[in-house]
């Protein structure tokens, strides 16, 4: 029996909640990222831990069959790879940032200066695109010290709360691309492994969606149940069932995180009880 590979990052933005988000999908991996690969106890999935920008290079050559990254290392690398879904976690954007006492009217500000970044690709297309001319300089790592050290006019790179750049004296000037984390797989995997992935594709789908959503219980007198059901779709239709007083119903539902506070003030005065909200584990439509 065939075994997937999925390489996920070691350390960093993204490795705690890659590994979260296998846990919440009923995979039991064995504690601990000090080794470089761990096997899942109750799932044919081999985990191995490996820098990000990396991952995209390990998943073209099929050293991992799938991978969780960055879009930004995705697009960055430029590898033959399929992104095969959005995981909806470690948001962020790839910036260009300036320091913060320098006064900024548009992107001809970056006209003939110099810019610090590790995505010289994608810095480059922007540039093209806008006909600025400026001289990307590619560096590894610790992009946000370039302007203080005199290496850079200004940076590109990854903000995420923004302490980065806070910490260093530089502001947010111009976003070029908004991040997620993503899942992307080999174009070249087997049928036994790409039955494994849609498995687990599966189980991430329905963690995701039940993130996304909450189930709500409320009372309400008979008379409102009309307005309240076409407030909450649900999956189908709302649940609703007597209460021991008579004359009122409790509500079952399923609501959208997004529509959330406005469905809770249309409940409100469509005449809604007594709300409870509550999470969902996992939804499979
Ligand atoms: C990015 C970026 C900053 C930090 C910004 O690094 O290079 O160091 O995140 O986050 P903040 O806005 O919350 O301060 P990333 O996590 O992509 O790490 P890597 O480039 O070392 O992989
Ligand atoms: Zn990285």
């Amino acid at each position: 029996m065939s075994t997937l590979k999925i390489a996920i990052q070691k350390k960093g933005r993204l490795s705690e909640k890659s590994l979260a988000l296998l846990k919440s999908c009923g995979i039991n991996i064995p504690n601990g990222t000090a080794s470089l690969t761990a096997k899942a106890k109750n799932f044919p999935l081999e985990i191995l831990y490996l820098r990000d920008d990396d991952i995209p290079q390990y998943v073209e050559q099929q050293v991992a069959d799938i991978g969780i990254l960055g879009l930004n290392e995705v697009l960055e690398k430029q590898k033959d790879v399929r992104q095969i879904e959005a995981l909806g976690f470690s948001n962020c954007r790839l910036s260009l940032a300036i320091p913060k006492a320098q006064n900024y009217d548009g992107l001809s500000y970056f006209n003939n200066k110099r810019i610090a970044t590790s995505y010289p690709e994608i810095l480059g297309s922007f540039l093209k695109e806008q006909n600025i001319l400026a001289s990307i300089e590619e560096i590894g790592g610790s992009v946000e010290i370039a302007p203080s050290i005199g290496l850079a006019d200004g940076i590109c790179d990854i903000v995420s709360s923004g302490s980065t750049l806070l910490t260093n004296g530089l502001k947010e000037v111009q976003v070029i691309l908004k991040s997620e984390a993503v899942l992307i797989a080999s174009n070249q995997l087997s049928e036994s492994k790409q039955q494994l992935l849609d498995r687990l594709l599966f189980r991430m789908r329905a963690v995701k969606n039940a993130e996304q959503n909450k189930y709500i219980l409320l009372n309400a007198p008979n008379t409102a149940i009309a307005a309240i059901s076409d407030i909450l779709p649900g999956m189908k239709s709302p649940t609703v069932m007597p209460l021991a007083q008579e004359g009122w119903s409790s509500v079952h539902s399923v609501v959208n995180e997004n529509d959330f506070w406005q469905v809770i003030d249309k409940l409100k005065t469509a005449g809604a009880q007594g709300i409870l909200v509550v999470p969902i584990q996992k939804m499979i439509a």
